[in-house]
């Protein structure tokens, strides 16, 4: 009887944790980010930033952790009708966990949580003249992620401030995919 109940106790462990693996929210395992991931969700406080043409609509390629500790992130952008990459390097900053870059005035991010084999929820904040505001992102490692983790960024989102109609889902436009598949990311594309 002990035996059977302590079986019962593992599988009913073990399902938990399937539906939910290992999400981290602090002190990240930085090297484990790195590799190919997908824009799937882009919000901000000042939505034109993300809408057509903002200058914040970005679409990831890959991650890679540099070898003195600064992170290096593949974007691409639609600039005059043309999937543009956009390296950015980012480096640390004084604060834990807190890396800084400069794209449209300085800006500095940090991640909210991530299970590193499925997605993970990056904020950044934008200094520039002055104003400052939000974009939050949701990358995938694969083209597209399930509607309870969508929904689990939405709630990050209304965390922060943003509200749902600032949520924009990518996987519904052109993300520049055909240009990160004759592109040079460190491993090969899933498109
Ligand atoms: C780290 O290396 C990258 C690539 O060489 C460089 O762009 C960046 O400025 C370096 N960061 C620091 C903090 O030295
Ligand atoms: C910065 O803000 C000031 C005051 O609002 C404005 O006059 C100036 O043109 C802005 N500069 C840039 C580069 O946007």
């Amino acid at each position: 009887m002990k035996l059977l109940l302590l079986c019962l106790g593992l599988s009913v462990v073990y399902a938990h944790q399937e539906g939910n693996q290992a999400v981290v929210k602090s002190n990240f395992d930085i090297s484990k980010i790195s590799g190919e991931w997908y824009s799937i969700l882009l919000a901000s406080d000042i939505r034109e930033r993300i809408e057509e043409n903002g200058d914040m609509r970005v679409f990831v390629g890959y991650t890679q952790l540099l070898a003195n500790s600064s992170l290096f992130y593949k974007y691409y952008a639609i600039i005059n009708g043309e999937c543009t990459e956009i390296p950015v390097v980012c480096d640390k900053t004084e604060e834990k966990g807190v890396y800084s870059f400069v794209f449209e005035g300085y800006n500095t991010f940090y991640i909210i949580e991530t299970d590193y084999d499925t997605y993970i929820v990056y904020i950044t904040t934008n200094f520039n003249n002055g104003t400052e505001y939000k974009v939050l992102e949701l990358h995938g490692r694969e083209p597209d992620l399930n509607q309870q983790l969508k929904q689990k960024f939405v709630n990050i989102c209304q965390k922060y401030g943003i509200v749902e109609e600032n949520v924009l889902d990518l996987t519904k436009v052109d993300r520049c995919l055909s240009a990160r598949s004759k592109g040079d990311a460190p491993a090969s594309s899933a498109e």
